[in-house]
């Protein structure tokens, strides 16, 4: 104190005690040859600082505990369908039944998060599932019911023959002519399935077909198959030039199997007309394929169901057939984007269009 009276030493600080309590003391130089020393209590400083350390230390921890709270909440509340859905998959995995669906909680039509998006998107995928696996199962059903009939009576025949002994002559070729027809017959059914069980185009064999050419090599192929059925074929010139993207086999495929229908209903000499036209008009242009006979027609009661697998209409149960051929021909018309409606001709006769849409130009895509 008496160096900073003096001048020799700059103002400073300390800590002391006064009477018992902690101090802060500033000394500095008044006037010249004195200095002048202020004191202040300091412990409610310190103790000031204890407190807000508390508080902090509080308000911190109160911060991570509550931070750790929402995140647990919000990971749980925002995760949940995620576990949802992996819980599903896992489910679909171990019992390959896809009929399992994700819960989509209430509200959440409104919600449209990505996790959200996605279990809608995975629902929307095994409602497909689903639906392939049903109609695989159907067709197997169908198939192995369609086929024990046949298979009975090849069985009936193939008995008969083996006790040919006891059999006339004439018995003998009558039953082994059936035998033949029956093992044809099961032959063209078994062929037949394996041709609607796979649905898809093999990719590399889709080409541009002329539509044109195609009616023509088909009805060509028709006249060699029932030679005592007159097939006439016309082709607008408008319509000439469609192509369309497809598997040439195939489509000649739906087409014989309309011609086939065509000529089997027939009455003897009846034509059965074929026709290329154009169809559409402005920007959508289309060609249209028909096929008319003059049959029974087709009811009204049986036209639903003729594109279905094995449907075949009471009338022409005594006709050959397995009632596949007009499900074959749908089947291949829509993997082809096309379309195919049975009606009754104007003046009696049953009425076949297949239309395809936007194909004329020269390259019709
Ligand atoms: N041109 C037609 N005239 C009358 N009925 C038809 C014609 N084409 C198909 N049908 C009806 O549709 C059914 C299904 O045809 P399809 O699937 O080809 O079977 P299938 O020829 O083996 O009987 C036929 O059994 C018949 O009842
Ligand atoms: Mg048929």
């Amino acid at each position: 104190m008496r160096e900073v009276a003096a001048g020799d030493r700059a103002a400073y600080f300390s800590n002391v005690t006064l009477s018992g309590h902690p101090a802060r003391m500033f000394t500095s130089r008044f006037g010249s040859g004195r200095a002048l020393q202020v004191a202040v209590r300091s412990d409610t400083v310190e103790q000031g600082v204890r407190q807000a350390a508390r508080l902090l230390a509080g308000v911190g921890g109160t911060g991570v505990l509550l931070a750790a709270v929402l995140g647990y909440w919000v990971s749980r509340t925002g995760l949940a369908p995620v576990a949802r859905l992996t819980a599903t998959a896992e489910r679909i995995a171990a019992t390959r039944d896809a009929r399992h669906r994700i819960d989509m909680p209430a509200g959440s039509a409104r919600r449209e998060d990505e996790v959200t998006r996605l279990a809608t998107a995975f629902n929307t995928m095994l409602g497909e599932l689903e639906q392939s696996v049903t109609a695989q199962r159907r067709l197997v059903a169908d198939a192995s019911h369609e086929l024990r009939t046949p298979l009975t009576a090849l069985r009936t025949n193939a008995d008969l023959l083996a006790r040919g002994d006891r059999l006339t002559g004439a018995q003998r070729d009558r039953a082994s002519g059936a035998l033949q027809r029956q093992l044809r017959e099961v032959t063209q059914l078994v062929n037949d399935l394996i041709e609607l069980a796979r649905d898809e185009e093999p990719l590399p064999l889709v080409e541009d077909v002329s539509l044109a050419d195609l009616a023509a090599h088909a009805v060509r192929s028709a006249r060699g198959h029932w030679p005592d059925v007159p097939f006439t074929l016309t082709v607008d010139p408008g319509a000439a030039p469609a192509h369309v993207p497809g598997v040439p086999a195939r489509f000649s495929r739906l087409l014989t199997n309309l011609l086939d229908n065509a000529a089997k209903f027939s009455p003897s000499g009846a034509p059965v007309e074929v026709a290329l036209t154009r169809s559409g008009s402005g920007s959508v242009q289309g060609a249209e394929l028909t096929v008319r006979d003059h049959g029974p027609g087709i009811s009204p009661q049986d036209a639903p169901y003729v594109f279905d697998r094995f449907y075949r209409a009471d009338s022409a149960r005594a006709l050959p057939g397995s009632g596949l051929g007009l499900a074959m021909a749908r089947q291949i018309a829509h993997a082809h984007g096309a379309t195919i409606t049975a009606e009754p001709a104007p003046g009696g006769g049953a009425l076949f269009r297949v239309g395809f849409e936007r194909p004329p130009g020269p390259k019709g895509r």
